[in-house]
């Protein structure tokens, strides 16, 4: 009895495994020669509608993030999903039951696909962990989808007039590198074919303007897409590492003026203090900045607070220097500096903010 039993049930499951095995090989093999069936005489080195129109290539982007942004380089990197539609009338074809056909980087092997380059990349790459990060689909009138996810480092021109308030705008060209605009037209996907995730801890993005145009250059005329990342830096970090610490040196030297001027000694550290410090806080912090010929707002600030403790220090030579018949004379520089120095940093203050 056992022994039968067991028997039934290696046949059911022979039987089984097999009808599955056979189903298998069938789907397979009508799929197999489906694809076949399109890349039959497909000459890949063609264009779509070769001769004919332009190839109307859509575009979208999807910024994953916006990995880093270098001032002294002036470039920034970000990691985005770049894809591209297109019609390409020799892979339409007719199936019941399957309206779309998807591969992976193999396929793209086979097929036309766009020499589509960023014009303002500096390096980039795309992404193989753990596979091509690729896919191809291709839909039953013809239209094929290719997504890509790429790391590109772009140059971004700056201007750092108004630095740390500044915004900067950053662009992103895309263009067929062989193909001018009488074979490929390139079109943005949709109004909101560019789609990010604010991510930049040093910067906010206020938006993005897509653009498209056709750029002449000596080889012919180009269809290119632009797309403009509006970028305003944010100013938190320099107001607590720069802002902050100049002020209160200045306030420092401030406090030295109400201090009696017979206490010379501490007066002169005070000042010389504020005024050190301030030089090594300078030397520090402008390493880290980006080196312009022209003046950053940023040293519109750090030079008043250097003039106005340097100030200080004179006005401490002036008043410790004077003999003691002209006393009165010192005390009395020594209160208009007291209000005059505070009135002077504050209304320097108001206009700066004001500007900035
Ligand atoms: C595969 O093709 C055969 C004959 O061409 C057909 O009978 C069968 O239904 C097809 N199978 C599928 C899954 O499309
Ligand atoms: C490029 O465009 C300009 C202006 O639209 C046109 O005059 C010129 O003939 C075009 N050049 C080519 C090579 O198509």
């Amino acid at each position: 009895m056992q022994l039968i039993n067991n028997v039934v049930v290696i046949f059911l499951v022979l039987v089984v495994g097999f009808n599955n095995a056979k189903s298998q090989q069938i789907s397979y093999a009508n799929s197999t020669e489906l694809i076949d069936s399109l890349l039959i005489g497909y000459d890949k080195r063609l264009r779509p509608n070769y001769g004919g129109d332009p190839v109307n290539v859509e575009v979208s982007i999807y910024v994953l993030s916006f990995d880093s942004f270098s001032d002294c380089n002036m470039d920034y990197t970000m990691n985005i999903y770049f894809r591209q539609y297109w019609n390409d009338p020799r892979l339409a074809f007719q199936r019941a039951g399957t309206d779309v056909l998807s591969f992976g980087h193999e396929f793209s092997k086979l097929i036309w696909l766009p020499d589509t380059f960023f014009v303002n990349e500096k390096h980039g790459f795309a992404h193989s962990v753990t596979a091509k990060n690729e896919f191809i689909k291709v839909h039953s009138s013809g239209d094929v989808a290719r997504s890509l996810r790429l790391s590109v480092t772009a140059s971004c021109p700056m201007n750092f007039r108004s630095f740390p308030m500044d915004t900067q705008v950053c662009p992103l060209s895309i263009e067929s590198y062989g193909y001018t605009a009488r074979d490929i037209k390139y079109t943005w996907k949709n109004q909101n074919a560019v789609g990010t995730e604010n991510t930049l801890s040093v910067f906010e993005l206020k938006g993005h303007i897509q653009k498209s145009q056709v750029i002449t250059v000596t080889s012919g005329n180009y269809s290119r897409l632009n797309v403009e990342f509006e970028l305003k830096r944010m100013t938190g970090h320099y107001l607590t590492q720069i802002y902050i610490p100049c002020t209160m040196l200045v306030i420092l030297s401030w406090i030295s003026f109400w201090l009696n001027r017979r206490a010379a000694n501490v007066r002169l550290v005070l000042c010389t203090l504020s005024l050190v410090l301030m030089a090594v806080g300078l030397t520090i912090v402008s390493y880290n900045m980006p080196k312009t010929s022209y003046t950053k707002a940023i040293d519109v600030y750090m030079g008043a607070c250097m003039t106005f403790v340097f100030a200080a220090l004179i006005e401490f030579a002036f008043v410790s220097n004077t003999s003691s018949d002209k006393d009165d004379i010192s005390a009395k520089i020594d209160k208009i500096f007291r209000y005059g120095y505070a009135a002077l940093f504050v209304t320097f203050n108001v206009i700066y903010w004001l500007v900035y």
